[in-house]
C-alpha cells in the first residue's frame, strides 16, 4: 500500500493489493482523473496537453474546457455541463462553484465521518486533497483511504462553509470517476419485497443510467452498489470496475455517458428532495463509498469486497467468530403463541442441535396480529406470563442463547405511545397520516423520540437478557414532515433520519456488546454496508423457498458475505411461493448463509429431525469455511435452471460444493462439476463417499454429478485435504 505525489508529473498515486489510481492535477488547479485499473508503476501521458488538443484550439486553463475533462470533484457551473458530484446554492441563488486545489495531506489511518458509519482497521492510510471556491470561501475535502490487505479505496467529501454567507448543499455524492471510453456493461442489483437484489446486466448507452431509491431505505427495489463490466469481463476474467456505499438511506448510483462516449460513474446520497443547510462554519460529511478494481472479473469483486466486510466493515466479538445456528418461531406461530408453545418448540431445539432460540414479533402489547402495539415495548403478560425475563430463564435453562425481535422505528396508531405522543411519527400538518402495514414511522430526527426509542429497547433487551436481536423495520418512509424541523430545512430530513438511525443503532449496540445483532427491513429491505458497520447479520428475504433463493443469494454474493446473509430452512409448501422441495436442498441453500430455521419442529417427522440434528452437525463443523472461506458462483441461477456455489477455507484445506438443480432434464446423461479456488497440487476426500480427487482434477476436469431424477434436487460435497 502506498500513497506517493510525483511532483515531476504532478501525479498522486494511490496503490494497493494490484490495484493503482492516479490523479494528476491541472496546472497545480483541478485535480484530473487519470487512471483506476491494474497496478501501473508510473502512467506518462499529460492528460492537459492530450485533451486540451482534442476539445479546445486554444487551451488555457482560465477558460477551463472541463467540460470533457475526467475530473475527481465534478461541479456543475463552472465549466463543466454534465451532472457533478456536488451542487451549493449561494444565498444569491446562484449555484457556481470553482473548486481549485488547494493544499493535500497523507495521514495514517483513517478519517472521521461525523455520526456515520465507516471502514476501520489498521495498516491503512489516507490521501486528503482540499480543493475551495474562492469567491464563496466552500472548502471541500476528498478523502481517499486504502488499507494494506485490500485493492478496495473508499472515499468520502467533506464539504466546509469558511465563508461569511450561509449556503445549501442540493447534491453531495460520495465520488465520481470518469471514465476513459463508455464500452462497459452495467450490473445493478433490483427487485422486489421476497424477490430483493436480482441481477441486471445493460449495455451503457448515452446519457444517463444507473440504479437510485427514494424510499428512505437502501430498500428492496435496489441495492447501493453498481459494477462496470469490460465487455470480455466474466466470473473469473476481465476487467470489474464497482462501487458500493455505505449508506442505508435513499441513494443515488449513476451512469452518465457524454458526447465524447466516455462514461462518468458516482455514487451518494439520493439529491431528489435533499437539502442541506450549511451555516458558515459548518461541514458536512458524505458518506463513504468503496471502489473495487478486480481484474479477475467478478469473482475478483466478490472476494475484495468479502474480505473488506470481514475485517473493515463487522466490527464487535461476531466479526470472523462462529455463529449460533438459530431458530426463529416467526413461520413456526406467527402471531399465535404462548409460553407453553414456545418452550416446546425451543425443547425440540435442543434436542436436534440448534444453539439459540429466537422469539419474533408478537411479544408486547397486545399484539396479536400486525395492526397494533409498535412502540409498546412491554410484555404481553397474556401470552407470557412470566414475562420475557421469565421466558429468557425457561430458554437459557434447556441450555439455549435467547434472541429478540424488535422494530424500534415504528410506532402503531393503536398503542399507548402514539395516544401519549400522537406528533412522534413522521406526518405532514394536516394531511392523512398513509400508514403501512397499519403503522407509522418514529421521527428519528427527533432528539426526545431516540431518547425514548433507546431506553424502551434497551428496557427490553436487559429484561429479556438477550443473547441476539432481530431489528426489523417493516415500512419505507412517504410523507416526509418533521415538527422539529423549520420548513426551509424539510428536504434534511431523509439524511437526518438516517444518522438518527445511526445514532440509536451505535448506542443500542454499544449497550449490549456481547450480543449478536441481525439486521432485517420486512425482509432484505437494508440490506447494505451502513448497517453492516453495527450489524454482522442481516435478513436476506422473506423468501426462503430453496431455488428463490439460489437466485437471492447469487446476485446479492456479488457483494454481501455469506456471513452477512440470513439463510434458513423453512417448512414446505413455502410459504412465500408455495412450493414443495426437500429437506436437504433447502439446507444445502441454507448453508449459502448464517444457518437457522423458521419452521414448527414439532410437525416433523422423527426421521426428518434426526436428519435436521445430522445436517446441524455438518454446519457446526464446517461453519468457518461456509461463512469466512473464499466463495465462488460456479454456475449462475440465472443463466439456466441449475445452480452452484463453493467455499473454499483460506488455508484451501477444506470446501463445501452445493448443487441445486431446479426443474429436471429427461434424458441426461450424469454431468460434471468443475470446482475452483483449490490447491491443484493437493488431494480432497469427500468426508461422505471416501473419495479421492486431486486439486487439479476437480477444477479441471471436474467433480461427477449423481444428482437424483427429481425437480429441485441438490447434491453437497465436503472435502478435506488429505
Ligand atoms: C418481517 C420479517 O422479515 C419477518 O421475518 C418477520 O420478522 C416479520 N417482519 C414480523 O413482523
Amino acid at each position: 500500500m502506498s500513497i506517493l505525489f510525483d511532483a515531476s508529473c504532478q501525479c498522486f498515486h494511490l496503490s494497493s493489493q494490484g490495484m493503482s489510481y492516479i490523479i494528476q492535477m491541472a496546472a497545480g488547479r483541478y485535480p484530473l482523473h487519470l487512471y483506476w485499473g491494474a497496478s501501473v508503476r508510473h502512467i506518462s501521458d499529460d492528460l492537459v496537453t492530450r485533451l486540451s488538443i482534442y476539445t479546445h484550439d486554444n487551451f488555457s486553463l482560465h477558460e477551463t474546457p472541463l467540460d470533457r475533462m475526467p475530473q475527481e470533484a465534478p461541479v456543475f457551473g463552472c465549466g463543466d455541463l454534465r451532472e457533478g458530484m456536488l451542487h451549493v446554492r449561494h444565498a444569491s441563488g446562484t449555484a457556481a462553484l470553482d473548486l481549485v486545489f488547494q493544499k493535500y495531506e497523507i495521514r495514517t489511518g483513517t478519517c472521521p465521518k461525523g455520526g456515520l458509519p465507516r471502514a476501520h482497521g489498521e495498516n491503512s492510510e489516507t490521501l486528503v486533497l482540499t480543493l475551495a471556491d474562492v469567491s464563496s470561501g466552500i472548502e471541500v475535502e476528498l478523502t481517499y483511504t486504502l488499507w494494506e490487505d485490500s485493492p478496495i479505496l473508499a472515499r468520502h467529501v467533506r464539504i466546509t462553509n469558511n465563508g461569511t454567507a450561509p449556503v445549501t448543499l442540493e447534491r453531495a455524492l460520495s465520488c465520481c470517476v470518469d471514465f476513459e471510453g463508455s464500452d462497459y456493461r452495467l450490473l445493478t442489483l433490483s427487485g422486489a419485497w421476497a424477490r430483493e437484489r436480482h441481477e441486471d446486466f445493460r449495455p451503457l448507452v448515452q446519457g444517463n443510467q444507473g440504479t437510485s431509491t427514494v424510499r428512505g431505505a437502501s430498500s428492496v427495489q435496489t441495492s447501493p452498489f453498481m459494477a462496470l463490466l469490460s465487455p470480455d469481463a466474466t466470473e473469473e476474467n476481465g476487467d470489474v470496475y464497482a462501487m458500493a456505499l455505505c449508506y442505508s438511506g435513499s441513494f443515488l448510483a449513476s451512469v452518465d455517458v457524454d458526447q465524447d462516449h466516455n462514461a462518468r460513474a458516482m455514487i451518494g446520497i439520493q439529491p431528489f428532495d435533499f437539502s442541506w443547510a450549511l451555516a458558515p462554519g459548518a461541514s458536512f460529511d458524505t458518506p463513504e463509498a468503496y471502489l473495487c478494481y478486480s481484474h479477475t472479473g467478478l469473482s475478483g469483486m466478490s472476494h475484495a469486497f468479502h474480505t473488506f466486510v470481514h475485517h473493515h466493515i463487522n466490527q464487535g466479538p461476531f466479526a470472523l467468530a462462529p455463529r449460533p445456528l438459530l431458530i426463529n418461531n416467526w413461520e413456526a406461530t406467527y402471531f399465535q403463541f404462548n409460553e407453553e408453545k414456545l418452550l416446546d418448540l425451543a425443547r425440540t431445539a435442543k434436542k436436534v442441535g440448534i444453539d439459540l432460540f429466537v422469539l419474533d414479533d408478537g411479544w408486547f402489547g397486545h399484539r396479536d396480529s400486525d395492526n397494533s402495539s409498535l412502540g409498546d415495548w412491554y410484555d404481553d403478560l397474556r401470552k407470557l406470563p412470566h414475562g420475557l425475563s421469565g421466558l429468557s430463564d425457561r430458554i437459557h435453562e434447556l441450555g439455549l442463547l435467547f434472541g429478540l425481535w424488535v422494530e424500534p422505528e415504528m410506532i402503531s396508531p393503536d398503542s399507548d405511545l402514539y395516544r401519549a405522543h400522537p406528533d412522534w411519527c413522521i406526518h405532514a400538518e394536516d394531511r392523512m397520516r398513509i400508514e403501512c402495514r397499519h403503522q407509522l414511522v418514529l421521527d428519528l430526527t427527533r432528539q426526545e423520540v431516540r431518547d425514548a426509542i433507546v431506553a424502551s429497547i434497551c428496557g427490553a433487551l436487559a429484561r429479556g437478557k438477550v443473547d441476539y436481536v432481530k431489528w426489523d423495520m417493516n415500512r419505507n418512509i412517504n410523507m416526509v414532515g418533521s415538527a422539529a424541523l423549520p420548513p426551509e430545512r424539510m428536504k434534511e430530513f431523509h439524511h437526518r433520519y438516517i444518522l438518527g438511525l445511526y445514532d440509536i443503532v451505535s448506542r443500542v449496540t454499544s449497550a449490549f456488546p456481547k450480543v449478536l445483532f441481525e439486521s432485517c427491513a420486512g425482509g432484505g429491505g437494508r440490506f447494505d454496508l451502513g448497517m453492516a458497520c453495527y450489524m454482522p447479520q442481516n435478513w436476506t428475504s422473506d423468501d426462503t423457498d430453496a431455488w428463490e433463493r439460489c437466485l437471492i443469494q447469487h446476485s446479492t454474493s456479488y457483494v454481501f458475505p455469506p456471513s452477512m446473509m440470513g439463510a434458513h430452512v423453512s417448512a414446505v409448501p413455502n410459504h412465500q411461493t408455495g412450493r414443495i422441495t426437500p429437506l436437504a436442498s433447502r439446507a444445502a441453500v441454507a448453508m449459502g448463509g448464517t444457518y437457522g430455521y423458521e419452521l414448527d419442529l414439532n410437525r416433523l417427522t422423527a426421521e426428518e429431525l434426526s436428519s435436521i440434528r445430522s445436517l446441524n452437525e455438518r454446519v457446526h463443523a464446517w461453519q468457518n469455511t461456509l461463512l469466512y472461506g473464499t466463495y465462488h458462483r460456479l454456475l449462475s441461477p440465472y443463466a439456466r435452471t441449475r445452480a452452484a456455489f463453493m467455499t473454499v477455507s483460506e488455508d484451501r484445506k477444506q470446501a463445501v460444493v452445493t448443487f441445486m438443480n431446479a426443474l429436471a432434464e429427461p434424458n441426461q446423461k450424469p454431468k460434471l462439476l468443475k470446482l475452483r479456488g483449490l490447491d491443484p497440487d493437493a488431494d480432497y476426500r469427500d468426508v461422505d463417499t471416501g473419495k479421492v480427487y486431486g486439486g487439479d482434477e476437480l477444477m479441471s476436469y471436474g467433480i461427477p454429478l449423481s444428482v437424483p431424477q427429481a425437480d429441485f434436487t441438490s447434491q453437497q460435497f465436503f472435502l478435506t485435504i488429505c
